[in-house]
């Protein structure tokens, strides 16, 4: 047995943590070290020497432990006990002024309003939890309402403190922030990465992203990621204080990280002017920002003014308008999509705008090819805002060299040859080859293998590719004839990637009809028209023998899509597909009916807590009592559903102590089958 740790080196260990936790935040979130670097290092030397003795004294807060977590197995749901919103966007002078007014009339005031502002960070949001100071849970934002536990990745950040400084910090807090990578870690990374022959990221964002979304946190400790905390959404134990810009000074004296660009101004003058003072500083600083976010400062007015859809009416992001740079076309190429429409596509001298370098630009169709009238050797205009697919704003005539030609719509399909068509009226052109065309075929097999149709696990684009180049699969039916054998002789693959590849095709024909409908890749048939007419004919069988009057019937399904979804599906090939997909055992529970659906809530007691972004409890209300429910104002044993929106207080901390079953505002307006 080894000896108990005396107790003169219990408190040696806690100063040095002290000592390390302090250096740390001198030095990520201060920018200010007090000691050099190799002094801060020789703390942590002994701390983990000191360690490495008393094994016992380990604690997953000691800063020794930020990649001691081994590799997760897979990502754990996070439900929000905040709902994470998105922000309105303002692209102008016009729509800033819009806001404030707004702000104004809503809070009934002729009074300039006080804001705190704040730059638009280009990373991704996450929600931390600390709790008695120490760092628990770190969550992606995911829909807003549940992210996944990327607290193994979160503790890596050394701008992230795994325990908070003072002790004026509530008992549990949860704050929200931005994680990202600055321009400069993201270049050195991707220099490291081309020497390796490893992948390169396209942009510090995808970069900060793809980083934080790994199992193993040694991954994650090797990349240059940052933080900074923008807003507190949940305390307990304590009060915050009542103005955001009180909010972020009592985040930074608990040691977390703020932007240093925060500013209070007063009225929509100290706006626009903060707007041009950050645009004017944007090309010097160290991270990427897409713009800027305006906040009323006063909580209480925040509280009155409240939230709409998925934003709060409080807060507007002032967008920077999309950069733009100059390029030359190097060759401009035919894209063949699923439904065999053609995209031209300008192949690019690669350059660097918008935050990513960019080396293929859409033109879209052929009429915006012609107006443009774009060819190969011009230097063009290319525009690209945030993760919009770049666009070939212009061609700069004066730089046109001599005996270019207007590019043409080709007459045979690039991809397979046959017949390009265009219909009167249509601005789209398509390869008739449907059947033969390969990359036709590739695209309707991505599309019916992705993640929001039959979601076979592991068919990536490369494989569909390789699949479809060597024969293997003719029709999506094909996919469930593969047999192992066979995929375990691809390229970069082997037996065991083939074994569970065929198990995740297995797995996926267990489906639902509506995203069986989406996956067969019917002309103008999204995820809503397959819902719907999942919903309206409630089974295959009932929609296939529809007429195409019957199926118009369908709200939200106009007489040209349904003309698509007729015929597609009295295409004899077509249904030889359907009927082997099913014959091979892709099946679904039955839709149940529009009555049968609202019959669920009959009985069920609902309360609502927080405020729901989507409608008032009103409305919620009368969706719960139309469909037989009842609303109860306090929670009990006797509630069945506790539905729980922003700023959920007392009730929701009750369900979660009588263990209720707690609806997010997304799974409670799926039960009446609407969307937020
Ligand atoms: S506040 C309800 N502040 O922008 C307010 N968000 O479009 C929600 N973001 O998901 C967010 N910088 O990822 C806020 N200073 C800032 C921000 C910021 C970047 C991101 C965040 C959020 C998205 C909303």
């Amino acid at each position: 047995m080894k000896k108990p740790a005396p107790a003169a080196v219990r408190q040696r260990v806690a100063q040095l943590r002290d000592a390390i936790e302090h250096h740390n935040y001198r030095y990520h979130v201060l920018d200010d070290p007090e000691i050099p670097d190799s002094a801060f290092d020789q703390l942590v030397r002994d701390l983990r020497a000191l360690e490495q003795d008393y094994p016992e004294l380990v604690t997953t807060d000691s800063p020794t432990q930020r990649v001691g977590g081994a590799p997760v197995e897979a990502f754990a749901q996070v439900r929000h006990r905040v709902p994470m919103l998105s922000l309105d966007n303002a692209f102008s002078r016009e729509e800033v002024l819009a806001f404030d007014r707004r702000v104004r009339e809503r809070l009934e005031t002729e009074r300039a309003i006080r804001y705190l502002c704040e730059p638009k960070l280009d990373g991704l949001a996450v929600s931390l939890t600390y709790r008695h100071g120490s760092l628990e849970i770190g969550a992606t934002r995911g829909d807003g309402a549940v992210g996944e536990d990327v607290t193994h990745n979160i503790r890596t950040i050394q701008s992230v403190p795994l325990r908070l400084a003072g002790n004026g910090f509530p008992e549990v807090l949860d704050v929200r922030g931005e994680v990202l990578m600055s321009i400069a870690g993201f270049q050195e990374m991707n220099r490291r990465a081309e020497a390796k022959g490893e992948k390169v990221f396209v942009n510090p964002r995808n970069a900060a992203a793809g980083s934080l979304r790994q199992l193993d946190p040694r991954l994650a400790a090797s990349r240059p990621l940052e933080v900074f905390f923008y807003g507190a959404a949940f305390a307990e134990g304590a009060r915050l204080p009542g103005r955001h810009s009180e909010v972020l000074a009592a985040l930074r004296s608990w040691g977390l990280r703020t932007s240093p660009e925060t500013r209070v101004v007063e009225g929509v003058e100290g706006l626009l002017a903060y707007y041009e003072d950050i645009a004017a500083k944007r090309p010097k600083l160290r991270y990427q920002i897409d713009g800027v976010v305006y906040k009323v400062d006063s909580l209480a007015e925040q509280r009155e003014l409240g939230f709409i859809a998925r934003a709060p009416r409080w807060a507007i992001a002032h967008k920077f308008p999309a950069e733009e740079e100059v390029t030359k076309v190097r060759a401009i190429e035919w894209q063949v999509g699923r439904t065999g429409a053609l995209t031209p596509v300008a192949r690019l001298e690669p350059v660097f705008v918008g935050g990513a370098t960019v080396s293929n630009a859409t033109l879209h169709n052929i009429d915006e090819l012609r107006r443009k009238d774009v060819r190969v050797g011009d230097t063009v205009v290319l525009r690209r805002a945030g993760d919009v697919i770049p666009e070939v704003v212009r061609v700069i005539l004066e730089k046109r060299p001599p005996a270019t030609r207007s590019e043409r719509l080709p007459d045979r399909c690039p991809a397979c040859g046959s017949d390009v068509e265009r219909e009167e009226g249509e601005a789209v052109a398509r390869c008739t080859g449907a059947l033969v065309c390969p990359a036709q075929l590739k695209e309707t097999l991505r599309h019916f293998a992705s993640r929001r149709a039959m979601e076979i696990e592991g068919m990536g684009s490369k494989l569909v590719d390789q699949i479809v180049d060597q024969g293997l699969v003719k029709d999506a039916a094909g996919f469930y004839r593969l047999r192992a054998e066979a995929l375990a002789e691809l390229d970069r693959m082997g037996e065991k990637s083939a074994a569970k590849l065929v198990q995740s095709l297995e797995r996926s024909k267990t489906t639902t009809l509506p995203r069986f409908l989406f996956a067969l890749g019917i002309r103008d048939v999204g995820e809503a028209t397959a819902e719907a007419l999942a919903r309206h004919f409630r089974t295959l069988d009932r929609l296939r023998h529809a007429t195409a009057a019957e199926i118009e019937d369908v709200p939200v399904i106009g007489p040209v899509t349904a003309a698509h979804v007729h015929a597609f599906l009295r295409e004899p090939r077509n249904a030889r597909v359907i009927d082997a997909l099913v014959q091979l055992g892709v099946h679904w529970p039955e839709m149940p009916s529009v009555e049968e659906a609202s019959m669920e809530l009959g009985g069920k007691t609902f309360v609502l807590t927080g405020t729901l972004a989507s409608l008032s409890r009103d409305e919620a209300g009368d969706l719960i009592r139309a469909r037989g429910g009842k609303v109860s104002g306090s929670v009990s044993r006797k509630t069945d559903y506790v539905v729980v929106g922003a700023d959920a207080g007392s009730k929701l901390k009750k369900a979660g102590e009588l263990g209720l079953r707690l609806l997010s505002e997304e799974e409670f307006l799926a039960l009446f089958g609407r969307k937020r």
